[in-house]
C-alpha cells in the first residue's frame, strides 16, 4: 500500500465551505433557454480558463434546475453583475417556481442566451465540455460574443455576504 503522506482527517463540508468562502469572487447570473422560456441562476463559481481559444468555466450544483436545460440548449450566457446587482443576485437564487425574469429587462441575439440589461458585461458561450465533479458539474464554455455596456464596479461575494468593491485598499 502507498505510504500515507497526509495523516490529518479530510476536511469536513463545513471546513471546506469556510475555507472556500474566504476567497472573494464576483457574482454572475448564468442564463439559457428552455424552449422560449428564459432561465437563470446566480453563480459565483465562474472563472476564465483559456485566452486562445476563449474558454471559461462555471460550476453547477447537480441539483441546480439549470443543469438539464443548459445541456439541452447547448448555449449559455454569463451576466457579470455590478455592485448595485445584489437584489438581482438574490432574485436569481431564490428557491421555488417563480419567474425570475419578471420585471427584468433582457434581450438576446439570434442563437444567443438571455442578456440582462442590468449586467455591465455579458458573455455568450457555447458549451464545449461538461464534466461531472463530485456533487457539481463543471461546464466549460467557449465565448462567442461579449457585450460591455457599462464601466460600473463589480459586485463582490465573500463568506456568504455581498460586498462593495473598494479600489483604494
Ligand atoms: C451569491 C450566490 C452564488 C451562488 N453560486 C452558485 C454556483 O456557483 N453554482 C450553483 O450551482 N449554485 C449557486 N448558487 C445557488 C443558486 O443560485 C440557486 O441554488 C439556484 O438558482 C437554484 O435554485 P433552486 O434550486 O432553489 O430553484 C449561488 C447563490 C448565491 C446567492
Amino acid at each position: 500500500m502507498a505510504r500515507q503522506l497526509i495523516a490529518a482527517p479530510p476536511p469536513t463540508p463545513t471546513e471546506w465551505r469556510a475555507a472556500m468562502g474566504y476567497f472573494p469572487t464576483g457574482v454572475t447570473v448564468v442564463t439559457c433557454w428552455q424552449g422560449r422560456t428564459p432561465l437563470g441562476s446566480t453563480i459565483n463559481a465562474f472563472c476564465s480558463v483559456s485566452l486562445e481559444p476563449p474558454l471559461l468555466l462555471i460550476c453547477l450544483d447537480r441539483a441546480n434546475p439549470l443543469c438539464g436545460p443548459l445541456a439541452e440548449c447547448g448555449v449559455f450566457g454569463v451576466n457579470i453583475l455590478a455592485e448595485d446587482g445584489r437584489d438581482l443576485a438574490r432574485r436569481f437564487a431564490v428557491a421555488g417556481d417563480i419567474d425570475r425574469f419578471e420585471g427584468q429587462p433582457f434581450r438576446a441575439v439570434d442563437g444567443g442566451a438571455p442578456q440582462l440589461e442590468a449586467a455591465p458585461i455579458f458573455i455568450d458561450c457555447v458549451v464545449e465540455t461538461t464534466t461531472r465533479a463530485g456533487d457539481h458539474f463543471v461546464v466549460i464554455g467557449r465565448g462567442t460574443r461579449i457585450e460591455h455596456t457599462s464601466a460600473a464596479p463589480p459586485l463582490l461575494y465573500q463568506k456568504g455576504r455581498f460586498l462593495r468593491f473598494d479600489p483604494d485598499v
